[in-house]
């Protein structure tokens, strides 16, 4: 069944030189999680954060670290990420041979566990490991970037696996991540989601107006 929609702000659009102060603000400003866009030059193009800046980023919030890793491999840093404080580690299914057991492992670490699905990777890609997953990530953009246009294909995929996870009757997060907007932000809980990452849309305008940003992405 979808839930009430939540947002989780990309710091990847927020000032870098003060992260823990923006994460802060969004807190303050009405996040319900915290999304930590994590990149490693390799599996995208684009190099961003590591263990190190979640763990200093912690004491800030006490909101949900909702962690997509976007590294390959992947599993020889899941403990890391986990005892940094992530509280959702999100993973590609191209980012490891063993999906299953990355997903195992995310487990048992005591962590939810999320696999994310570029635009040109097919719902399919869920059909044996739906019951072991708590979160589903639909990326609308490649990864690699904030600030990218929506691809409106996705929607279809969103609505596919909205039907999936209510015949499985789980409670599983269904996320989208990449160019939501105002506008689009509708588009997609119509589709079914109930997750929507926004790094341009949250940071837009500075800190007073994370507040406004974030209540117009609810739909
Ligand atoms: C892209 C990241 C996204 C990105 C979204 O690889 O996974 O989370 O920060 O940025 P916007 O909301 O600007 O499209
Ligand atoms: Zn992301």
């Amino acid at each position: 069944m979808q839930q009430p929609v939540r947002i989780s702000p990309s710091i990847l659009s927020a000032d870098f030189s003060k992260l823990g102060e923006e994460v802060r603000a969004i807190d303050a400003a009405g996040a319900d999680w915290i999304h930590v866009d994590v990149m490693d030059g390799h599996f995208v193009p684009n190099l961003t954060i590591g263990p190190a800046v979640v763990k200093a980023l912690r004491p800030h919030t006490a909101k949900p670290f909702d962690v997509h890793l976007m590294i390959s491999p992947v599993d020889p840093f899941l403990d890391a990420f986990a005892e940094a404080g992530a509280d959702i580690i999100t993973v590609h299914p191209e980012a490891g041979p063993h999906l299953h057991r990355t997903l195992q492992r995310i487990k048992a670490l005591g962590k939810r566990a999320g696999v994310s699905l570029n635009p040109a990777t097919p719902a399919k890609m869920l059909d044996y490991v739906l019951e072991e997953v708590d979160l589903v990530l639909v990326m609308s953009v490649n990864p690699g970037f904030g600030g990218q246009s929506f691809i409106a294909s996705q929607l279809r995929k969103i609505e596919a696996i909205r039907k999936q996870i209510d015949k499985l009757g789980k409670p599983i997060d269904l996320e989208v991540d990449g160019g939501i907007d105002a506008a689009t932000c509708r588009q997609a809980i119509d589709a079914g989601a109930d997750v929507l990452v926004a790094g341009t849309a949250t940071f837009r305008g500075g800190p007073d107006r994370y507040a406004e940003n974030i209540k117009g992405l609810r739909g």
